[in-house]
């Protein structure tokens, strides 16, 4: 069985990679990226494939069984087309299962929805597809806030709009194990998973990160206006307001949500002191 991974060059891609090595030896994955050389690190066979490109995935799926679909970067819209040249090039060139990796959130009230449609707008494509499938949920991942940790001991604190709202904050670790069953186990196929961790709020997480790293970080909630601002001035307009859309779910709730990754992976979800610990130690 040949399975392949899009965006192999991203953490996503090469975090599951290195767990289907594991699974089923290097011989049997194949990496397929939009930016070869840089997924050539992970010692199997590699192939080009960039989302606007249907051509590409015609190539790239060529004797392929099952392929992993990590969702794309780009504005929201133009996505669904993307992931679409991967969909209708798996249809016709013989793959028999694909596997998406959708995200949780809110749907219509914050600056993140119009990414959290776009995403359930591909889950339709996926279902439609005449494929097997299955559908991940990815909760956010902690890495970003432990590889921002030198500028919340700058400033002090963690400081945000999400209030006192819970996120079951995952990793990519956490979610290349869980995606390497997922594809290789048929009793998954027609399940929509919610990938997700222990639910924590912001105090929680400046409490386990001082435990962790030795920190002395407090939480500091602001409102979602002033954070927006914030954030555009930081990041530009379009970062900016997708960043603050997140903390704005986590605010709503719409990252506390019950968690299927047992189902998926077969084991249980790290704790988040277990996950940061083990990202530490890296
Ligand atoms: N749950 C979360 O907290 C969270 C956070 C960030 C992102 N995400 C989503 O999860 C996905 C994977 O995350 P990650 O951690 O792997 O991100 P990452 O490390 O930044 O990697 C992004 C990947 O997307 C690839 N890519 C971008 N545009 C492409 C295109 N047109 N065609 C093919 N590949 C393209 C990049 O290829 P190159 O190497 O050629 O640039 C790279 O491999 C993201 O794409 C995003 O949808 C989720």
């Amino acid at each position: 069985m040949k399975i392949a991974v899009t965006s192999a060059s991203g953490q996503l891609g090469a975090a599951v990679v290195k767990q289907l090595i594991k699974e089923i030896g290097k011989e049997n994955v194949i990496g397929i990226a939009r930016t070869p050389e840089k997924a050539k690190h992970l010692g199997v066979e590699i192939r080009k494939g960039n989302y606007n490109n249907r051509q590409d995935f015609d190539r790239a799926l060529q004797g392929v069984d099952a392929v992993l679909l990590v969702s794309g970067m780009d504005d929201p819209k133009k996505r669904i087309e993307q992931h679409r040249n991967v969909i209708e090039a798996a249809k016709q060139n013989g793959v028999q299962k694909i596997v998406y990796t959708s995200i949780v959130g809110d749907e219509n009230k914050t600056a993140f929805s119009p990414v959290v449609q776009s995403n359930r707008e591909s889950e339709k494509d996926v279902r439609a597809s005449g494929l097997e499938w299955v559908i991940g949920r990815n909760c956010i991942y902690i890495e970003p806030d432990l590889e921002y940790i030198d500028n919340y001991v700058e400033e002090g604190e963690i400081r945000n709009c999400a209030a006192d709202g819970r996120c079951a904050y995952t990793s990519r670790e956490e979610l290349g194990y869980a995606y390497a069953q997922m594809l290789l186990n048929a009793k998954h196929n027609g399940q929509v998973y919610k990938l997700v961790g222990e639910a924590i709020t912001q105090a929680d997480l400046a409490r386990i990160i001082n435990q962790v790293y030795g920190t002395n970080l407090t939480y500091n909630p602001v409102s979602v206006e002033a954070y927006e601002q914030e954030r555009k001035e930081a990041l530009g307009d379009f970062i900016g307001t997708i960043i603050a859309g997140i903390y704005e779910g986590i605010k709503i709730g719409a990252n506390d949500v019950s968690s299927d990754f047992e189902k998926a992976a077969g084991r249980q979800h790290k704790t988040a002191v277990e996950m940061i610990e083990t990202i530490k130690n890296l």
